[in-house]
């Protein structure tokens, strides 16, 4: 969703903020702007565009573009049209002021007419400009009223102004009168602010400051710095109360912001999952003992020993998580899960109480529907941890505790590497779980333990076969539906093979339970059909072959994802791909990674941008 990036110091700022941009393209946008103080300091210039960041430098031209502060954003459209008029930056009425903005203002229309009521003339659709506009009011209705004007004046107009915005907010305001600092406020929206020698550098996520500095702050909701370059940053709370500044190292290298050989974020990302299971791994397990080690959990093993009940919230691919996370639960720990889109959850006045323990999962952190059934589940006195992969992210400090996934950055826009590392802490929970609940027996559990770290091999293999899925993509890139079927810790693989495809290539496809094909879905059954199979053995395999056998009679197409040495589905598929043997909890993170990269290679036949599918967002900040 909407990226930000700002500089101020004593570099030329445009270089930076284009980088930046470039940087956060991977969140999804359709507009790109920037605007600069120039040298001169009188003045301040912008340029915006309807399209993509290279759109953008192609409207700049040789343009002007000195100075050393300035402001560039990358909008996904939510009020009015991906066009010039309502990409970001907004000026003041006045042109005194600029903004950049993430979030959604959700008072915006009963703002807005406050403001046409006192004069103020909107150019764009945009709840942004509203925001803009309504510093501004505040501002001139503080400067007349007041009679002994202090340097923090335009400080108190944005806190003033932020108090009466209902909604999501991460922004940043230069004035062109001060070329020397500019201000950040957040609510909802991630902001991250970079500390380097007499500079500043702010942006939605690490990644376009990475290069230039590990010294970064973390802003908190309804907090808005000051930040100016010949001084040290300077926090407030909206309500005026000063706060100190928690500054911390970044952990990120910038090669793992950058593509590494690969042609594309996502092949790179869906090839280093040997690498982030490991990573989601180490030290988590003690070599000698075997006993899972989840810090972040361990407070509150008591409660979960005697829980009598989980409830996963999540969206999308993390939802197809939880599901696989419901198996594996309920089958080792023998609790009862209940599995929720966060976006239903939030609204449907859910049964939750303190007995409650609501697990939310989460790869950025800062889902706005996942946040808010968090808030529900917390208000109702439930215990909430997380699992996130973004460190710091807003669902990690809205927890109690949790469980990083440590996939690392995750760039291309479907999420591949972060699925499985968070399938591996489910796993992970499930059996510290059983161990707590005492529901497996040593000897299965260390069978187990040892499956679990024999997975980065065996997801080596399947890597292996990249060429020849590669060629039954081609056989495959024209067609216009899918089916993708599974039964079990299968069944949510089907939907998030489904959604892999849908996603990346606008194909569309649906993920079915097999057995469920008979009520329905066989109906569409014809020749022109790929049925996308999970057949592996020790899940309910006859029932599957039955099913396969059903889809072959009706001349459907087949690709089966079968385990090696298959000789049955083999016999009947006209496709078949093998992965390793292996223990039945384990399958999801080995089923998957054939249908991640048929899904990249038919993306890319079809001439789709696979790490940036249109209309998609990365981190989806608006409910
Ligand atoms: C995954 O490929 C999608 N891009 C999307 O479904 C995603 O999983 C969903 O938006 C949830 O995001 P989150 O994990 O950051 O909360």
């Amino acid at each position: 969703m909407c990226g930000i990036v700002a500089y101020v110091g004593s570099r030329r700022a445009y270089p930076i903020l284009i980088k930046g941009l470039q940087r956060l393209e991977y969140r999804g946008y359709d507009s790109a702007g920037i605007a600069l103080i120039t040298d001169d300091n009188n003045s301040i210039v912008t340029y915006k565009q309807a399209g993509k960041v290279s759109d953008l430098l192609e409207f700049i031209g040789d343009n002007d573009t000195n100075g050393s502060i300035g402001i560039g954003h990358t909008r996904w459209a939510t009020h009015g049209p991906p066009n010039q008029i309502n990409s970001h930056p907004h000026s003041s009425s006045d042109g005194s002021f600029s903004l950049i903005h993430n979030g959604i203002i959700e008072n915006y229309s009963s703002l807005k007419k406050v403001l046409e009521e006192k004069g103020y003339i909107f150019k764009s659709d945009t709840d942004s400009e509203v925001l803009m506009y309504l510093i501004e009011c505040v501002y001139k209705t503080q400067l007349k009223e007041s009679k002994d004007i202090c340097g923090d004046l335009f400080y108190d107009s944005i806190r003033i102004a932020l108090n009466e915005v209902v909604g999501a907010y991460a922004i940043v305001v230069i004035d062109k009168n001060n070329s020397e600092e500019f201000y950040a406020a957040r609510k909802g929206s991630p902001l991250v602010i970079g500390i380097g020698n007499n500079e500043f550098f702010v942006a939605s996520d690490a990644s376009p400051i990475i290069e230039y500095t590990d010294k970064v702050i973390y802003l908190k909701d309804e907090e808005v710095a000051r930040l100016n370059k010949n001084q040290e940053v300077e926090i407030k709370t909206i309500d005026n109360k000063k706060k100190s500044a928690d500054i911390q190292k970044l952990e990120q290298s910038i090669e793992s912001i950058e593509k590494g050989g690969y042609d594309h974020f996502m092949l790179k990302e869906i090839f280093e999952q040997p690498k982030s299971i490991i990573d989601t791994l180490r030290g988590r397990i003690n070599p000698k003992t075997n006993d899972i080690v989840l810090g972040g959990v361990k407070d509150y093993e008591s409660k979960i020993s005697t829980a009598d009940r989980l409830i996963i919230i999540a969206c999308g691919t993390s939802w197809h998580a939880g599901l696989i996370g419901e198996y594996l639960i309920e089958d080792l720990a023998r609790i009862n899960v209940e599995v929720e889109y966060a976006s239903e959850f939030r609204y449907k006045n859910p049964i939750v109480t303190n007995k409650d323990i609501v697990i939310a999962i989460s790869q950025s952190g800062e889902t706005a529907d996942t946040l808010a059934a968090l808030e529900i589940a917390k208000e109702n006195g439930a215990l909430t941890l997380g699992i996130c992969n973004v460190v710091g992210s807003s669902i990690t400090r809205t927890t109690s505790g949790g469980t990083y996934t440590h996939a690392g950055p995750e760039i291309g826009v479907a999420s591949t590497k972060a699925f499985t590392t968070q399938v591996t802490v489910l796993l992970l929970f499930a059996l510290r779980f059983s161990q707590l609940r005492k529901t497996v027996d040593r000897e299965n559990y260390d069978f187990l333990i040892n499956e679990l770290n024999a997975v980065p091999e065996r997801i080596n293999q399947v890597l292996n076969l990249n060429d020849s899925i590669e060629k039954i993509a081609l056989k495959f890139k024209d067609a216009s539906n899918f089916l993708y079927l599974g039964r079990g810790v299968n069944f949510p693989i089907a939907l998030e093979g489904a959604l892999k495809l849908k996603e990346i290539s606008y194909i569309h496809a649906e993920g079915y339970p097999a057995a469920e094909m008979k009520h329905g879905p066989i109906a569409l059954i014809d020749e022109e059909m790929p049925i996308v199979v999970i057949a592996t053995r020790k899940d309910n395999y006859e029932k599957v072959v039955s099913n396969i056998q059903e889809v072959k009679a009706r001349g459907g197409r087949l690709i089966a994802i079968v385990t090696e040495g298959d000789t049955e589905v083999k016999s009947i598929a006209d496709h078949c791909i093998e992965i390793p043997k292996c223990f039945r909890e384990i399958t999801p993170l080995l089923s998957i990674i054939p249908l991640q990269l048929l899904s990249y290679h038919i993306a890319l036949m079809r001439g789709c941008n696979v790490d940036q599918p249109r209309n998609l967002a990365k981190s989806v900040t608006v409910e």
